[in-house]
């Protein structure tokens, strides 16, 4: 057995831990035993050094820029498989064969209509609420119309029950866009593939028919499927935390959708674009960037940057390349383009971001492609959502499924007053 030594230099007394090796990546030491043995916890603030479970789902390798999924890497997936072969492939450990692509894919679809209930839902909100908190409240009520998942028995309960929110995310995504917009809410079109079906639920009118092209389709489908899982985020962990609770499986993804909202996470997607208008002109970019060096100023470029991508991030560069390649054919914002160019010049030569390794994440990209498919700001952490769905309902049935699986339950440094009297 490999073991790591751990001395406490103020009592000379010493303990050793088991190191368990990983597949991929570094081995982890178990310090189970630790407060037993040496009478402290570990200090970790963010959690940047601790693996809080054992997992089989993604890989990450920050220093060489490589995320697979069940092995796979993302780049082959983005170029050869689509969406639903990606989200079967995460689920199941293994891509389908044609046989059960047709079913997961057929069962998808028929799933994707929401209980009539909920569209109720939707006349509460103000026009104006933001569409993460209303998607957010909407996927809490289907906790309510799903009760049957509460207390799960089996693999075919879990599958079910993760396909069901797996179709039923871009519905309830579209008919919060819709209600913002004071558009009728209309049914999922059962006739159309996943992607497609979401394009059309946003753009359609009761009447007149709906233009989706095969191009736009694609660079969709290649958003969700860079999105579809990154192992233990913020919100993967968020939606694991509250999983282990015993909560309904909605209501934990519920949590990892109000964790992904934040700026220093999903929501970066649309502060890219933000600060992309708010720049406004190449001409601004020096200005911008000095502000963004200022440890006295709180400003951050948006898009750079990530907590395991030391070098650069996979995602981003597919990004870049369908970039790059849709520019001519579904007209692309070339203002902004030029802008975001000008940044990544700037930012990938200036000594600061080199010597942080601070180099564009996935959302420097993502947003000008949805901004070019005709999709407002406001709905780009929602999409971040559709795509992502798959990875958290994989990761709380991965934990569901671990005998050894226990509830949360971190410890802190103390750092407030002592025990006192009350006067
Ligand atoms: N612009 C300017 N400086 C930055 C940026 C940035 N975007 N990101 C980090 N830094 C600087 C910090 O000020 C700090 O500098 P210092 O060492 O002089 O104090 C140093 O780089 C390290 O920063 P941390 O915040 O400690 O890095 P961490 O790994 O914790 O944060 C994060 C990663 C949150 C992504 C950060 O880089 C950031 O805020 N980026 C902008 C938001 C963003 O793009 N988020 C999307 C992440 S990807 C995703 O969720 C899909």
């Amino acid at each position: 057995m490999a073991t790591f030594t751990i001395k406490d230099n103020r009592t000379g007394r010493s303990a050793e831990f088991e190191v368990l090796d990983s597949t991929l990546g570094s081995p982890v030491v178990d310090i189970t035993g630790l407060h037993k043995e040496l009478g402290v916890y570990t200090y970790d603030n963010g959690l940047g050094m601790t693996a809080t479970c054992q997992s089989e789902i993604t890989f990450i390798d920050g220093a060489k820029g490589e995320l697979l999924y069940r092995g796979y890497p993302i780049e082959e997936l983005a170029e050869k498989k689509n969406y639903i072969e990606v989200c079967y492939l995460i689920l199941h450990g293994e891509l389908p064969n044609s046989d059960q692509y047709e079913s997961f894919e057929k069962d998808i679809r028929i799933k994707s209509y929401p209980h009539e209930g909920i569209k109720n839902l939707f006349s509460a909100f103000p026009d104006n609420g933001h569409p993460m908190a209303i998607l957010s409240s909407a996927v809490s009520a289907l906790s309510a119309f799903h009760h049957q998942h509460l207390n799960i028995k089996d693999d075919e309960e879990f599958m079910e029950m993760a396909r069901r929110i797996i179709a039923k995310m871009p519905t309830l995504a579209a008919y919060t866009y819709r209600h913002s917009m004071g558009y009728p809410l209309i049914y999922p079109d059962m006739d159309r593939y996943f992607t497609e079906n979401f394009l059309y639920m946003l753009r359609a009118f009761p009447t007149g028919k709906t233009e989706i092209s095969e191009v736009e389709t694609r660079a969709l489908d290649t958003i969700f499927m860079l999105h579809a899982d990154h192992e233990q985020n913020a919100s993967t962990t968020t939606v694991r935390a509250v999983g282990s609770t015993g909560a309904h499986p909605y209501a934990a993804v519920v949590a990892g959708i109000n964790a992904l909202w934040g700026r220093a996470h999903g929501g970066a997607n649309e502060s890219v674009i933000a600060q992309l208008e708010m720049i406004g002109s190449v001409e601004n970019v020096d200005r911008f960037i000095k502000r963004a060096k200022d440890p006295n100023d709180p400003f951050r470029l948006m898009g750079f940057g990530h907590r395991v991508y030391k070098n650069f991030d996979p995602r981003a560069r597919v990004l870049k390349r369908l970039r790059d390649e849709l520019r001519d054919t579904i007209g692309i914002n070339s203002k902004l383009i030029e802008i975001a160019d000008r940044v990544e010049e700037i930012a990938l030569n200036d000594e600061y971001f080199v010597k942080r390794n601070l180099y564009p994440n996935i959302d420097f990209y993502s947003g000008t492609i949805l901004e070019a498919l005709g999709i407002r700001k406001k709905m780009f952490t929602p999409i971040f959502v559709i795509g992502r769905t798959v990875g958290w309902i994989t990761h709380l049935i991965e934990q569901k499924r671990d005998p050894k699986q226990k509830i949360y339950r971190p410890r802190q440094r103390y750092i407030g007053k002592k025990r006192r009297s009350v006067p």
